[in-house]
């Protein structure tokens, strides 16, 4: 069978500013603590792509009526108890979604859930999620004992621990915080370096218990909380892969309004910053606790580095687009410290080797968004063929025609 591909040249510079979709962590955050809300509330401007679709499904499924509005949804939420879903809830491709919903499901007493995914979710590990949750009581079961998707998990009743994240993720964080809104006692989850915080800043925007001390992130069981409008700031992860274009097709210069400017998602910028590039950024204002702004990118000539991997955790999705740059640059880049990007949609540094061999010819998906998109990028300045293009659908439906419409390209 012949499988789907686009060409992509640019026919000159880019040019213009452009607004990304919503930031796809903050809309599955927002739609989660929305359908645990009581009464109505809006998520306005957020992404409607593949993976937050399947929240919207999934949070549906458990009780919570979304109904899209215009750009917006608007979320009548199920209060703090859930409803027993009637099927297997499909999470698709969406990590996020599983880790963040078995937190919810592990707390939800009596109630039976059975979570699924894509092929390549199913491959993840939910070790890393299960164990702690384990820890407080939840009940989960599943492939090789638990640490595979399909699973299954029956609400129980919940006891706070402390606990240390073994790896970085903000998944995992996120998943233990939201089961510790159910838990007896504290809930406190250490992280050795910090990642993306924005489950605790929407747990303040909604009122709920929060403490931060350090590195050490408090909460406990909650009581119901009304529902608030939320909005959602434009995706760094999907702004980055039109500063990295900007920066490396000559005569280009690209403004991203809009977006999400949140330090522990930006150390793309510091990085690229020290590589050289022409980028200038600020903080206009502030959305549900989220510093939001615009970024400048024009084409910089760009040298390479070696990257300090206390930064890592905060580009953890960017690093396919920082290769990418990095195939450009003059000399030598080093990117250090990245087991985590085996285990993501797909092994992303198999991924990056590959189509780096392959650079300026084509691009192989990998079953993977940020893949496709990164180098559809690298590729972009001397002429690329995309196999798949549909994989961008994942986080950025739109993605290639807003990549040509900044250059008029074909
Ligand atoms: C996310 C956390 C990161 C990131 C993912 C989204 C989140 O995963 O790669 O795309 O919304 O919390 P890890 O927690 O596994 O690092």
């Amino acid at each position: 069978m012949d499988r789907a591909h686009l060409d992509l040249k640019p026919s000159g510079p880019l040019r213009g500013a452009l607004r990304v979709p919503g930031d796809k962590s903050v809309t599955h955050r927002g739609l989660m603590l929305l359908a645990l809300a009581e009464g109505e509330g809006r998520l306005l401007y957020p992404l409607k792509a593949g993976d937050t679709l399947s929240t919207a499904r999934v949070l549906g499924a458990l009780g919570a009526e979304i109904a899209e509005e215009g750009p917006h949804f608007r979320v009548r939420g199920q209060g703090l108890r859930l409803k027993e879903p009637g099927d297997v809830l499909d999470c698709g491709n969406a990590g996020t979604l599983m880790r963040l919903i078995l937190g919810i499901l592990a707390g939800q007493e009596g109630l039976f859930a059975v979570l699924t995914g894509d092929h390549s979710l199913r491959r993840r590990p939910m070790g890393r999620v299960v164990e702690p949750l384990r820890a407080m009581g939840a009940q989960v079961d599943g492939r090789e004992g638990g640490k595979r998707a399909p699973l299954a998990v029956r609400g129980a009743s919940l006891r706070g621990i402390r606990y240390t994240l073994p790896v970085p993720s903000a998944q995992v964080k996120s998943a233990l915080l939201l089961a510790g809104l159910f838990a007896e006692g504290v809930t406190e989850v250490e992280e050795p370096v910090p990642t993306r915080d924005h489950t605790e800043r929407l747990f303040r925007h909604f009122g709920l218990p929060l403490g931060v001390e350090g590195n050490r992130i408090r909460t406990r069981r909650a009581d119901p909380f009304p529902a608030q409008d939320l909005v959602v700031p434009g995706d760094f992860s999907s702004a980055a892969f039109f500063l990295v274009a900007a920066l490396i097709t000559p005569g280009s210069e690209v403004v991203v309004e809009g977006v999400g400017l949140n330090p522990t998602r930006t150390g793309l910028l510091q990085v690229l910053a020290s590589m050289g590039a022409d980028l200038e950024w600020r903080v206009l204002e502030g959305e549900a606790g989220e510093p939001v702004g615009y970024i400048r990118a024009r084409y910089s000539p760009l040298k390479g580095v070696s990257v300090d991997p206390a930064l890592i955790p905060l580009m953890v999705d960017e690093v396919p687009i920082l290769a990418a740059a990095a195939a450009w640059a003059e000399g030598e880049t080093f990117i250090p410290n990245l087991s985590e990007l085996r285990v993501k949609e797909s092994d992303r540094v198999a991924a990056i080797a590959h189509n780096l061999r392959a650079l300026g010819v084509e691009v192989e998906p990998f079953h993977d968004h940020r893949i496709a998109m990164a180098f559809a990028v690298a590729g972009f300045p001397v002429g690329v063929r995309v196999w798949e293009p549909g994989w961008a659908e994942i986080s950025y439906p739109g993605f290639f025609r807003d990549l040509l419409g900044l250059c008029g390209g074909s």
